[in-house]
């Protein structure tokens, strides 16, 4: 790994503060202990790795994605580290199968404790390149905000009985930096970041956390197709795992690395002066 892959790394784990979330007496089987965890996108990269290290902590994980054999593979680790593990194969962006899929869990498990909004699509294309693409802007927020509101607006019911839940959003870093050339993407998760907002507010009183995490660049099928991010410092789908287990842990209400948070800060103060450097990283062909 290179010396600036190692600097991300370090600089990642500092910043989720997972050691220090540790060192305060809390641990993630204490997190998750029979708790029902739902995790979408749990098929591969992040959603697979977390789905595996929340199953061998004690959770019972509600496994989501369209592959199915690849679901059962994931059971089959889980239940291989003595975990429980139950797969629901669905197309997330078929509103139908969802919510077939969602009365399906609550009436099979009665209730999801912690919701893992993780299945995800990115889109990377201009605005020059996107004339003709007005389906880009739609089918990202199919899934990466209409069908993660469905899944809220179907667990939050119960969720809001019984407290102490959390609803976690895996968001990007983009939504920090701001996201040139990933207009789409990046629009249909700040959509999600906003209505978790809304939420917070009207459940702050009954102990739900909403927790949108800026994820870093992470090593998977995502971002393959994608050859300037070949040499990249990225998270491996393990650490990007870990990520979503600390949020668990600490139940903030968000977490990013702080440099992004400072960016969001800038922007606040003076729009005008975080253009520059968007535009800049733009004209960088990042
Ligand atoms: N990788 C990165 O650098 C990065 C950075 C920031 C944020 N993220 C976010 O992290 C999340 C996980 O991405 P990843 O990097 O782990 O990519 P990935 O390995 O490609 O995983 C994407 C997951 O979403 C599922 N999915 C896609 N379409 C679906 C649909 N219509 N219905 C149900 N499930 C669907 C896929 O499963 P099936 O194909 O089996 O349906 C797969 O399990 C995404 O929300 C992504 O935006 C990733």
């Amino acid at each position: 790994m290179t010396a600036t892959g190692w600097w991300f790394q370090a600089k990642h784990a500092l910043d989720t503060r997972g050691p220090f979330a540790r060192r305060r007496g809390r641990t993630l089987a204490g997190a998750v202990a029979s708790r029902r965890v739902l995790i979408t996108g749990a098929s591969s990269g992040i959603g697979r790795a977390a789905a595996i290290e929340l199953g061998a902590a004690g959770a019972v994980v509600i496994l989501v994605a369209r592959r199915e054999a690849e679901l059962r593979e994931v059971v089959d680790a889980v239940t291989a580290r003595g975990g429980q593990a139950f797969a629901y194969p669905c197309d997330l962006n078929d509103a139908e199968a969802s919510e077939a899929m969602i009365g399906k869990v609550l009436a099979e498990h009665g209730g999801v404790d912690i919701l893992v909004n993780n299945a995800g699509r990115s889109i990377r294309r201009s605005l020059a390149d996107s004339y003709e693409r007005a389906h880009d802007f739609e089918r990202t927020m199919q899934l990466n905000y209409f069908a993660a509101v469905r899944l809220m607006l179907g667990v939050l019911p119960g969720m809001r009985e019984r407290r102490f839940c959390q609803v976690i959003n895996v968001l990007s870093v983009a939504n920090l930096f701001g996201g040139p050339r990933y207009s789409a993407y990046v629009a249909s998760k700040a959509a999600l970041d906003e209505v978790s907002t809304c939420f917070q507010a009207e459940t702050l009183h009954e102990n739900i956390t909403f927790t949108s995490v800026y994820m870093p660049l992470v090593r998977t099928a995502m971002i393959a197709p994608n050859k300037q991010y070949a040499d990249a410092p990225a998270l491996t789908s393990e650490q990007g795992g870990q990520v979503i287990c600390d949020a668990i842990v600490r139940r903030p209400r968000r977490m990013g690395p702080t440099f992004g948070r400072l960016v969001r800060l800038t922007d606040a103060i003076s729009t005008e002066r975080a253009d520059v450097g968007r535009h800049r990283r733009y004209n960088s062909g990042i």
